[in-house]
């Protein structure tokens, strides 16, 4: 497998021989696990520079906006494939024939109720908890309700586990929106396609039920489509991890769900919208992007910047268009879209974004959309984290399919040498 080697040279000692490997894309990587017979650990704070996995899932390039799930640019899944077709695409490596899709997409609506007794769960949070924190708790107690998936070493408990997975996380979200507005929970419809459904049961209630509106649920539906992977970001690698511990597939997501959470990831949707209420009026812009270059001001612009795209989010650019289509169709004029623009517009030409690659991410536009369909602020991320879920799936799936050991990153230690327990 090794195409090229490398050497490692250490002053005073000898050089050390490591295998260089090339993959279908992307940057060559260097085989490291031999150090550590030489006594030797590589420092990678934050894995700037660490392939942590093989994988055949997704590949992105960031310096050129290039995002592939299993060799299909996301632009084109976007406009012709829908999310559960992109669910099987992740999960099975290939897009199904129409028989492959029609078994799916039926496989997955059999699954779409939770157990009844998941309900009086919700009774133990408070009513304004915040919807992440309801989620990490329900999604990790499915593996209290459903035993007799989680067996990791079976295959078919594995794929009952992704099936109860991508079918139930729409059936939560809405059942803990639900929750904190004091309105009954919706049972799922199966006559209803994947975003259909979700819509109607976030919207709908026994007394009134309306029909969802097709631009509505196809905006939805590329919203998951474009959340569904991003190789190994901050909450997959967390379910991988948990994953390589042998947990059970519920417990890992909800692990992502975790770690998902934070502003600096999939929290961000939330904090774009919270920032532009925060800045209010064009007049401010320039006030808060002087803030966000501020060295000594930790106030970053939300929905700015990326890890790996150092060119633009190519999710960003397919989610301005579905923004642009779903407000001019519902004839919404938002000033908080006209404040965003702004801002992007000024992000966009301001040395300080340029000279460090600063571009939109595909959270700066979801909220936006987001809001439009009516969903409130609190439940951005609960969508991301529905959305991200095949991803998530596919990712522990591949790892617990392969031959894998448990993470156990190593450690640079600058404390305390050796001492002793003052005598007293
Ligand atoms: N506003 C102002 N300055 C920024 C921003 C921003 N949004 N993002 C990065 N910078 C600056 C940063 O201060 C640093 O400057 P300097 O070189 O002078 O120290 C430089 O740009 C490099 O940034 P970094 O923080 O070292 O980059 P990172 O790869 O560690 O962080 C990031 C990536 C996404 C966490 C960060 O850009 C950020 O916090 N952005 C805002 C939050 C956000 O929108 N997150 C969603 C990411 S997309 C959804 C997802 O996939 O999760």
């Amino acid at each position: 497998m090794a195409d090229k080697k490398a050497q490692l040279i250490i002053e005073g000692a000898a050089p050390i021989e490591l295998p260089v490997y090339s993959g279908t894309l992307g940057p060559d990587v260097v085989d490291v696990r031999s150090l550590t017979a030489e006594g030797i650990f590589t420092f990678d704070p934050g894995f700037m520079a660490t392939s942590s996995c093989e994988s055949k899932i997704t590949f992105i390039d960031g310096d050129k906006g290039v995002l592939l799930h299993r060799g299909y640019p996301i632009e084109q899944l976007a406009e012709k494939a829908n999310f559960l077709e992109t669910c099987f695409l992740l999960l099975k490596g290939e897009l199904p024939n129409a028989e492959e899709k029609q078994k799916f997409e039926s496989t997955i609506k059999n699954h779409t109720m939770v157990h009844e007794q998941l309900k009086s769960f919700f009774n133990g949070f408070r009513r304004d908890a915040h919807p992440m924190a309801i989620m990490c708790g329900v999604v990790g107690a499915l593996s209290a309700f459903y035993h007799d998936s989680l067996d990791i070493n079976d295959p078919h408990h594995r794929e009952i586990s992704a099936i109860r997975l991508i079918a139930k996380m729409p059936t939560l979200a809405a059942m803990v929106y639900k929750y904190s507005i004091g309105q009954p929970m919706m049972y799922p419809r199966n006559d209803l396609s994947y975003s259909e459904n979700f819509l109607h049961m976030m919207f709908n209630t026994p007394c009134d039920e309306k029909k969802i509106s097709p631009i509505l649920a196809r905006a939805m539906d590329r919203i998951f489509v474009l959340h569904a992977d991003h190789e190994q970001n901050a909450s997959t690698s967390t379910v991988r991890l948990a994953g390589s511990s042998g947990a059970n597939p519920f417990a890992c997501i909800a692990a992502g769900i975790a770690a998902l959470w934070g502003p600096a990831h999939g929290g961000a949707n939330e904090a774009v919208l919270r920032m532009l209420d925060e800045i209010g009026d064009v007049s401010n812009i320039e006030k808060f992007v002087a803030k966000a270059k501020d060295k000594d001001d930790p106030f970053k612009l939300m929905g700015f910047g990326h890890r790996v795209y150092k060119n633009f989010d190519p999710r960003a650019k397919v989610m301005k268009q579905t923004c642009d289509e779903v407000l001019s169709e519902l004839g919404i004029n938002d000033p908080q879209l006209e404040l965003a623009m702004k801002l992007e517009e000024i992000a966009r030409t301001d040395p300080y974004f340029i000279e460090r690659n600063l571009y939109p991410n595909v959270d700066f536009y979801s909220g936006i959309i987001l809001k439009a369909i009516g969903i409130p602020t609190e439940m951005f991320t609960v969508i991301f984290a529905t959305g991200r879920t095949p991803g998530w799936i596919a990712h522990w799936n591949e790892m617990i399919s392969g031959p894998y050991k448990i993470g156990r990153p190593r450690q640079l230690y600058t404390g305390h040498s050796q001492r002793d327990y003052p005598s007293k």
